[in-house]
């Protein structure tokens, strides 16, 4: 039987410091916070939630009618067809969620064991178990405190001759710097895969990630900018990558006869009833991406004057798109730390998360990287976590939120 891998605080060492407290319980307080007690029906303020006002219903009650509930219909096609076109892809393969859509992306690569692929280790656990899963071996690289992305400058580094695919994670709906990346990925003809599942709409020096590498992997979990409730697409410019991963999709059947199988394949097909919800969602795709731009400037100039905030960047050259609107707390200059506040807000009825915790202190991949340090990724986990940030939060739940943040901090009493 399969055991847990066990990890204790002790074995950790210094490490230990950085791992957060566990999460603290959200009261429910909407009755005693008159500020969104007309505006809004939550009971908390979630740290985020979908908005499904659009054409999701209808074209649902559609599908349902036509009997196509299964992974064929049209509606697969004129989500892949309109996603693909947002991102400026040609192709859009969708797939059961955007761990698959990650793994599917590297098999079409045909990796073998031995073959490395470098990750940032700040990352959410699907980019590196998608490496996992294809028996490749995944390699570590640390972020930049700029903006919070994999260290480009870090990579050229831990290039190998079994090298053969980087994946750049736009973590939180920033872009990664990716001309210097794919300049590198060029020169030694190695696969650059986006995982792109936080950055729907978001921008490199005006194109869009999921146009930016060879391919790229998306999720619509329930949290993500636009969702199907479970739910992952590849997007990608490349043809024979395109081909491969419908066909990988599908149990690999081969065109030739039925039942007749090439290679070993996946069941990984979104069904119609997913993909309905997904065009209902992406026509308002724009409008979200706005909602979350907006939000992200209200909350920043608000924060701006508490001391020991830092707000989430934007390059220059970037859009982002702030799929969740971090903050790092400084522990001296603010007066107490990220999780002590984070009890605070909980207290208030508003819901938060904490920032990744990397890969290299993970207790499954604990011995993979055993000794391996990564400084930046291990600030980002201690002092790191994101406030609310659905689409639908509102100005009154932004003001209320940071009013909470200013009050409770120690350096300004
Ligand atoms: C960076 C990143 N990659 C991959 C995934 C996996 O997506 P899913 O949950 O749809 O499998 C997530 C999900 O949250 C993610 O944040």
């Amino acid at each position: 039987m399969l055991k847990p891998v066990e990890l204790s605080l002790d074995e950790m060492g210094d490490l230990a410091e950085i791992i957060p407290a566990s999460d603290p319980e959200v009261k429910v307080r909407y009755r005693t916070i008159p500020s969104f007690e007309e505006s809004s029906r939550r009971a908390i303020i979630p740290v985020c939630e979908p908005t499904l006002n659009g054409n999701e219903l209808k074209y649902v009650q559609q599908a349902l009618e036509t009997n196509w509930i299964s992974s064929a219909g049209s509606f697969i096609h004129e989500f892949e067809a309109k996603f693909a076109d947002e991102c400026g892809a040609r192709y859009g393969i969708a797939c059961a969620n955007g761990t698959v859509a990650m793994h599917l992306a590297l098999a079409t690569l045909g990796l073998e064991p031995g073959d490395e692929v470098i990750v940032p280790t700040f990352t959410m656990i699907a980019t590196i178990n998608a490496v996992a899963y294809c028996g490749a071996t995944p390699v570590l690289v640390d972020s930049e405190l700029d903006y919070w992305q994999m260290d480009v400058e870090q990579v050229a580094a831990k290039i190998t001759p079994r090298t053969k695919a980087i994946i750049p994670v736009h973590i939180y709906g920033h872009p990664v710097d990716m001309d210097p990346l794919m300049e590198l990925a060029r020169k030694h003809g190695i696969t650059v895969i986006e995982d792109a599942a936080e950055s729907h709409g978001a921008e490199y020096k005006g194109q869009r990630t999921g146009s930016l590498g060879d391919a790229a992997g998306f999720s619509f979990y329930g949290n993500k900018i636009i969702t199907t409730g479970e739910g992952g697409m590849i997007t990608t410019n490349n043809r024979e990558i395109a081909k491969l991963a419908w066909n990988l999709r599908d149990h690999a059947f081969s065109t030739e006869r039925h039942f007749w199988h090439k290679f070993v394949g996946f069941n990984y097909r979104m069904t119609n009833l997913q993909a309905a919800v997904g065009l209902g969602q992406v026509e308002q795709m724009g409008k979200f991406v706005e909602a979350r731009r907006r939000n992200a400037a209200n909350y920043s100039t608000r924060l701006a004057q508490i001391p020991g905030i830092t707000t989430p960047p934007e390059a220059e050259w970037a859009k982002n798109v702030y799929w969740m609107y971090g903050i790092l707390v400084d522990r001296e200059a603010y007066g107490m730390n990220r999780d002590e506040l984070r009890y605070v807000l909980a207290e208030n009825g508003i819901e938060t998360r904490t920032f990744f915790i990397p890969m290299h202190c993970q207790p499954v991949y604990w011995n993979a990287f055993k000794g391996q340090r990564y400084p930046i990724a291990e600030q980002l986990c201690r002092d790191g976590f994101y406030l609310p940030s659905a689409s639908s939060l509102t100005l009154e739940e932004i003001e209320y939120i940071t009013q909470v943040i200013g009050d409770a901090c120690p350096a300004l009493r």
